[in-house]
């Protein structure tokens, strides 16, 4: 008999047109996994509300991201596309892990503490406390097994790890069987890429990216202010390419020039001006055919929403059947 494919669940909150961190963090490792794993790829649209409830673009920024994902190559005939909002399994779900978790076990997040931080704020939400809840929700629901992430969104797996063996250890099926199973973090290898500005992150937020759909005189635009070794003024002069965020995309984009770029750069031979067209044009050629593609599917909006409609009724078979599984073990079905 044949194997059951592992389940892998990946999410990204709807941020409109996606950039090229999002395809090397996260998409460029989607699309190889997909045919060894049954992925499943939601869209976290109800996250979005934890820091703005302004809801006026989640819908476009929804389908501007969605055809990044197709153009990119994620294979929705076996992999489904599906929001978070239209399937309310993940609301109902939510509640009642949120009465398993205590306040205390959520206040210690992490990435909580870092994002109160970062965004000054002064009070949060109970539903931001409880987003990890949510993100539970979303991966057991798909009796998701392995999780892709970066390191940030690891206290987030752990999160969804206890809430698993709580349940587990309360509520089992008739027969003894446990319901869920308990998730892994996947850490993309190469998983970020270094903003414009030589921040450590590309981000949408911090206006620093170049975005997938970028064609090559907005790449080459972008990356004239892009930041270089401050010691190395003109051509001539000997750079660092270690410090360089320019070289980390060549490592990326170029990588059999790279050694040349490199000694090009360190003996000053090769100035930060053709190197970056250079780079330029390398990102603009590996992104041209996805560059087609989201064209295309741009042009045909009716084509983007069938296939979201159907990964969402592909979704909701799924989860549910899970919370079949989960009313029935709790004896409130
Ligand atoms: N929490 C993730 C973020 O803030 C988004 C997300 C929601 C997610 N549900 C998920 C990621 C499930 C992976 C799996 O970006």
């Amino acid at each position: 008999m044949k194997e059951k494919k592992k389940v892998i669940l990946s999410g990204m909150r709807p941020t409109g047109k996606l950039h090229i961190g999002h395809y090397v963090g996260a998409l460029e490792n989607w699309v190889q996994l997909q045919n060894e794993y049954q992925n499943y790829h939601l869209i976290a649209d109800y996250h979005v509300l934890t820091t703005n409830l302004d809801t006026s673009n989640i819908f476009n920024d929804t389908i501007d991201m969605l055809i990044d994902w197709i153009a990119t190559g994620i294979d929705t005939s076996k992999s489904p596309v599906f929001r978070q909002s239209q399937i309310k399994e993940h609301t109902e779900l939510f509640l009642i892990f949120s009465m398993l978790i205590t306040k205390a076990r959520l206040e210690k997040n992490p990435a909580l503490k870092e994002q109160i931080r970062d965004l000054n704020l002064q009070s949060i939400t109970y539903g931001h406390l409880g987003y990890p809840v949510l993100q539970a929700s979303d991966i057991l629901l798909y009796k998701g097994e392995y999780v892709p992430v970066g390191e940030d969104q690891v206290p987030h797996i752990e999160i969804t790890r206890h809430i698993a063996s709580l349940f587990n250890e309360r509520y089992k099926l008739e027969n003894n069987k446990e319901i869920f199973p308990i998730p892994e973090p996947k850490l993309t290898k190469f998983s970020r890429l270094p903003g414009l500005d030589g921040k450590a992150k590309m981000s949408k937020s911090l206006g620093n990216t170049i975005l997938i759909s970028d064609d090559l005189d907005i790449i080459k635009n972008k990356m004239r202010k892009a930041f270089t070794d401050p010691n190395k003024l003109r051509k001539g002069d000997k750079g660092n390419p270690d410090i360089c965020l320019v070289y980390t995309y060549h490592k990326k984009f170029n990588a059999t020039e790279q050694t040349d770029i490199y000694n090009g750069c360190s003996s000053g031979q090769l100035g930060c001006v053709d190197c970056k067209m250079k780079i330029s044009e390398k990102i603009a050629n590996f992104f041209s055919n996805i560059r087609e593609k989201r064209k295309e599917l741009e042009a045909n909006k009716e084509k983007v929403l069938n296939i979201l409609e159907e990964g969402e009724s592909k979704a909701r078979e799924v989860a549910q059947k899970t919370m079949s599984e989960v009313r029935e073990a709790m004896k409130i079905g």
